[in-house]
């Protein structure tokens, strides 16, 4: 059954200090939560990784990296391997999200390998998907988003497609503080979902948990965790600040 999951995306922010501070505020923040109904992610920046699996060793949240290489191994400078990912006990993993797809121009072929990569070495995809305000506009999201799924995820078995996670991020809503309401968010989970159904079957699309981001924040997550299909949210901004994140948390 899909799971309930907050999954904070720190971007490429904080120093080391300051990304210490964050850890430790979280760590004691959720200390008084009860998690039984939601998964807690964290997902700092690469040089931060092992600072956060270690914390997460005495609390309860797992812990995400933003990206991963499409190769395997070898001369690919700057780039970081789902193995050594692994090997750092990263459970998570951010694929496709529309800041990587814009400034760093990834395609959904580069995502679908990613995802490949990370399955392989039992790492949890979280894949972003979502329209920009003109797509919207033009009344195109809907086609948008089906390409970005059917081509970045539906090359997977099944089993694997059951261990992912999709996030709905319409680019309009990121960093904007112009949340998608409730009803529009629910209205594209529930075509990704159904677009699972159609592909696989509803047995599957109701192991894969569908997060929204964009602006969600501790006023307004109550109210789009309330909708069918919206089982969670993955948090830019108000992951920064540790009272906010639990506060978002505390909304299931
Ligand atoms: P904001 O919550 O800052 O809008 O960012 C959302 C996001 O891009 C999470 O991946």
């Amino acid at each position: 059954m899909r799971r309930n999951i907050v999954a904070g995306n720190w971007k490429m922010n904080k120093n080391f200090s300051e990304a210490d501070d964050l850890i430790c505020a979280i760590q004691d923040e959720l200390a008084n939560v009860d998690v039984c109904d939601v998964d807690v992610i964290v997902c700092p920046p690469y040089p931060y990784l092992e600072l956060v699996t270690d914390a997460s060793e005495d609390s309860d949240f797992y812990v995400g990296a933003q990206n991963v290489a499409h190769f395997d191994d070898g001369a690919y400078t700057g780039e970081v391997s789902a193995s050594m990912l692994s090997a750092m006990d990263v459970d998570y993993c951010i694929v496709g999200h529309s800041e990587r797809r814009k400034y760093f121009h990834e395609t959904n072929k580069d995502i679908a390998e990613k995802i490949n990569r990370l399955i392989a070495r039992d790492i949890t995809p979280i894949m972003c998907v979502g329209e920009s305000l003109e797509e919207r506009e033009n009344g195109n999201h809907f086609d948008v988003i089906r390409k970005q799924v059917e081509e970045g995820i539906f090359h997977l078995s099944a089993e694997d497609m059951q261990r992912c996670v999709i996030a709905y991020e319409p680019i309009w809503a990121i960093g904007t503080g112009k949340t998608a309401s409730k009803e529009q968010a629910q209205e594209i989970h529930a075509f990704i979902r159904n677009l699972i159904v159609e592909k696989y079957s509803d047995d599957v699309a109701q192991e894969v948990s569908i997060l929204y981001g964009g602006s969600c924040n501790p006023k307004n997550a109550k109210d789009l965790f309330s909708m069918q299909d919206i089982d969670g949210g993955l948090i830019g901004g108000a992951s920064l600040k540790a009272e906010d994140f639990i506060q978002i948390v505390k909304s299931f």
